[in-house]
């Protein structure tokens, strides 16, 4: 039965990140990765299948995207053959979209793992597939690998994995870190240079890529161990040295991506300086600018402080962990 759906998802910062695919075709990772799903950012989607419309219509915070359009179209494309494959469609049927995010998307806080997760799981309910949460995540990956993890909350792990059925993620039971801090912080609102889509192409071709892959595994063992007991201080250590490694990788790909701006760098010192005075405060990035500074509850008010008063600093948002996607009654159209 078809019927108008729509869900919240909310984005993750990558503490191991995925970046570089071993088939871009599936979005299977070269490496397993894990994030933290964040409460205070969203994308909530609503998606009707309706057998009056002649083309799918598309509309993200208020605009015809055409770039991120076809990416959409493909992926109700992927979501469409499930549903006539499973028999819940007799034929094609296009579908109306319309998502909104409560934060600037393109500017390196993953608007598309908030993104693909609300349209897998809206597109889901709409249609009635039933889908499983793992063949939710897979389905999610197809569309934009990090949205794999957003189909969970709080902290995730995505499993590589060596065919399309085997890349999904999982959510973590993490209970000695429920209370992390993660301030986001907003140093511009520029449209990113490089898309992670390009970017991820671009990785193999940095000479420090090969030592990268060979350290990973064992980066995730130690951050699996310090998210189990609570180890804030190696969390910290491992999700900033990851950041820097991830940016080096883009600093010598080729052709380069410099992401970093002079705002980005200088939150980056900020939090070296708060580190000095004894506080629990240390940085991730994505590709872009914008910052994550992961902190304690006890620490917050002093690093939000600290961060408000850099001049490049436009706006910090707090976030915990989310604990998950939602099924909202109240539909954007
Ligand atoms: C640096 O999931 O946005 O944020 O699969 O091409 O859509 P596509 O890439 P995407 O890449 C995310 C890259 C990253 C690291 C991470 O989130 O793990």
């Amino acid at each position: 039965m078809l019927q108008k759906a729509t869900f919240r998802a909310h984005p993750d910062i990558a503490l191991v990140k995925y970046w570089g695919k071993k088939d871009e075709v599936l979005r299977l990772p070269i490496n397993g990765s894990i994030s933290l799903v964040l409460d205070a950012l969203e994308t909530v989607t609503t998606v009707a299948f309706d057998p009056s419309l002649t083309s799918d219509q598309v509309m993200i915070d208020g605009e015809l995207e055409v770039g991120e359009q076809s990416r959409v179209l493909q992926h109700l494309d992927r979501i469409r053959h499930r549903a006539l494959e499973r028999g819940v469609l007799s034929q094609p049927c296009y579908a109306r979209v319309v998502s909104v995010n409560n934060f600037p998307k393109s500017t390196g806080l993953s608007s598309s793992s908030s993104g693909f997760a609300a349209l897998t799981l809206a597109a889901n309910r709409a249609l009635g597939l039933e889908l499983s949460d793992r063949e939710l995540s897979i389905l999610a990956r197809q569309g934009s690998g990090s949205a794999c993890r957003c189909i969970f909350g709080g902290v995730v792990e995505w499993l590589d994995g060596d065919t399309s059925e085997t890349s999904y993620a999982v959510p973590l039971d993490m209970p000695k870190i429920a209370k992390i801090r993660d301030i986001v912080t907003i140093v511009s609102q520029d449209r990113k240079q490089l898309s992670s889509t390009a970017g991820h192409n671009l990785a193999p071709s940095s000479p420090f890529f090969a030592a990268r892959q060979e350290l990973l595994p064992q980066k995730i063992v130690l951050l699996k161990q310090a998210l189990q007991v609570g180890d804030f201080t190696a969390i910290g250590e491992l999700a900033e040295a990851e950041a820097l490694e991830f940016h080096s990788i883009l600093l010598t790909s080729k052709p380069n991506a410099l992401l970093l701006y002079p705002g980005t760098v200088a939150v980056l010192h900020a939090v070296r300086r708060l580190r000095e005075q004894g506080v629990v405060a240390y940085c991730s990035m994505n590709t872009g600018f914008n910052a994550h500074v992961l902190t304690l509850p006890e620490h917050e008010a002093q690093v939000i402080a600290t961060l408000t008063t850099l001049p490049e600093v436009q706006k910090v948002i707090p976030s915990g962990l989310s604990k998950g996607p939602g099924e909202l009654q109240q539909h954007l159209f």
